[in-house]
């Protein structure tokens, strides 16, 4: 029996190995995330260079982020009087968190006055900018045009956030999760293989409800459909995410439509593929069957003997069925090794692909971080052994490309 510590080891993608990241910190209040940010970096295989502009250096001390990032911390121009040419010439991705007002202004008319801007003029490469400022100087039109400018230039933006803000207004302006900055680095350096093609991923349960407290449902997670969307994502795709109820947050960047039963489902995924959706993803644990009635109010136990089920309408087969339709992928869940099964669930309902995943394999299947399938189309199969979800996704995508392209 393979243990569950090996399941573990093999949660972690690296998808910033051998790269070198360029973190330029400025002074807002969120400049004590750089710490969390620098060290979530290094968890995907990154090494981080830190500059510092003055006014960061009153929120967070250089040598807090020298610690984090095991690196030399650069704060002026002066340091080393070629910083600002070799550091850049190094560096795979440059990324700005916080990205105050002020900085975005800078870079967005080639002031170059520091270690930061002046490294940003001498870079080449992809640049990630994750503004954070309370919210009126984020809507003032001065900004709005120099972020505008910056942006037409090819710079990626994440963020901010709505919320509460340090200054205790409400507004946009909030550093974006250290996640979502993370993901947008590593979508930088991500060849965006998948580009032009909307894909459109469900993922979770879906809830079929006996009355307004109770319902049928299963144990998915959601984390195997939320690890394709991200992935799709970060490889270019424009992605819509169809979730049944999940406690995982939206992959940064993908649009999320939240459903609850599966005619509810049924209804966003029609929509969805009917705007000219490439592909369709379905690893949604969808409910079978609904009960018969539904009451308006809780029913009393002493009330039910026995359910009366119904069916529910077959999403992927109702996709597969039309005449303009998007490639479809399924999945299998099973309990035990028939493959052919999952073969003539494809052929069934019509799929391109289908994934076959027996849930009853240890470290597979429901609410585990990682998974062990078996990618099924017309021509052929390949098995992925045990591996993250996140990897498994890409497997997913990868097949997918060699077929269209
Ligand atoms: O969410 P996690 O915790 O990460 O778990 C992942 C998973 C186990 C849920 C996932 O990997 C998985 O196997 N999803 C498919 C589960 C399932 O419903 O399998 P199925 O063999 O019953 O259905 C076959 C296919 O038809 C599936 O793509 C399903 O989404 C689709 N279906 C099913 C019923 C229905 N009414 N409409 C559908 O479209």
């Amino acid at each position: 029996m393979r243990s569950s510590s090996a399941a573990r080891r093999k949660q972690k993608l690296k998808r910033l190995k051998n790269k070198s990241v360029l973190l330029g910190v400025t002074g807002g209040v969120a400049a004590f995330k750089a710490a969390d940010l620098i060290r979530r970096l290094k968890d995907v295989g990154a090494s981080v260079t830190v500059m510092m502009t003055e006014a960061a250096k009153q929120f967070i001390t250089p040598l807090s982020l020298q610690v984090a990032s095991q690196n030399t911390v650069y704060t002026s121009v002066f340091q080393d009087p070629l910083t600002h040419i070799s550091l850049p010439a190094l560096a795979d991705v440059m990324v700005i968190a916080p990205a105050t007002a002020n900085i975005i202004a800078k870079l967005a008319n080639g002031i170059a006055d520091d270690i930061l801007s002046t490294a940003f003029l001498a870079y080449q490469g992809p640049v990630v900018i994750a503004p954070s400022m309370n919210g009126k100087m984020f809507e003032h039109p001065i900004f709005q045009e120099n972020l505008k400018r910056l942006l037409s230039f090819g710079i990626r933006q994440v963020g901010p956030e709505s919320g509460t803000l340090a200054c205790g207004e409400e507004g946009k302006g909030r550093l974006a999760d250290v996640p979502d900055i993370v993901d947008s680095v590593i979508a930088a350096v991500t060849p965006q293989d998948l580009k032009g093609r909307k894909i459109v991923v469900t993922a979770g349960p879906t809830r079929e409800h006996l009355d307004p407290v109770r319902f049928l449902s299963n144990r998915s997670s959601g984390k195997m459909g939320f690890s394709i969307a991200r992935a799709a994502w970060i490889r270019g795709a424009a992605v819509v995410l169809i979730s049944g109820p999940t406690a995982l947050k939206s992959p940064s960047g993908v649009i999320l439509r939240q459903v609850d039963t599966a005619a509810q489902m049924l209804r966003a995924v029609t929509e969805e593929t009917d705007k000219d959706a490439s592909v369709l993803i379905m690893a949604a644990a969808v409910a079978d069957f609904r009960p018969h009635l539904q009451a308006r109010t809780k029913a009393a136990k002493d009330n039910i003997d026995s359910l009366v089920l119904d069916r529910t309408q077959d999403i992927i087969a109702h996709v597969a069925a039309q005449k303009k339709k998007p490639f479809v992928i399924g999945f299998a869940a099973e309990t035990g090794g028939k493959l052919e099964r999952a073969k003539q669930k494809m052929q069934r309902k019509k799929m391109d692909m289908i994934v076959f995943n027996d849930v009853t394999e240890i470290g597979a299947g429901f609410e585990s971080d990682t998974n062990n399938v078996v990618i099924l189309d017309r021509k052929g199969s390949a098995k992925t052994g045990l591996l993250s979800k996140d990897e498994i996704a890409d497997a997913i995508l990868d097949r997918y490309l060699k077929i269209k392209t």
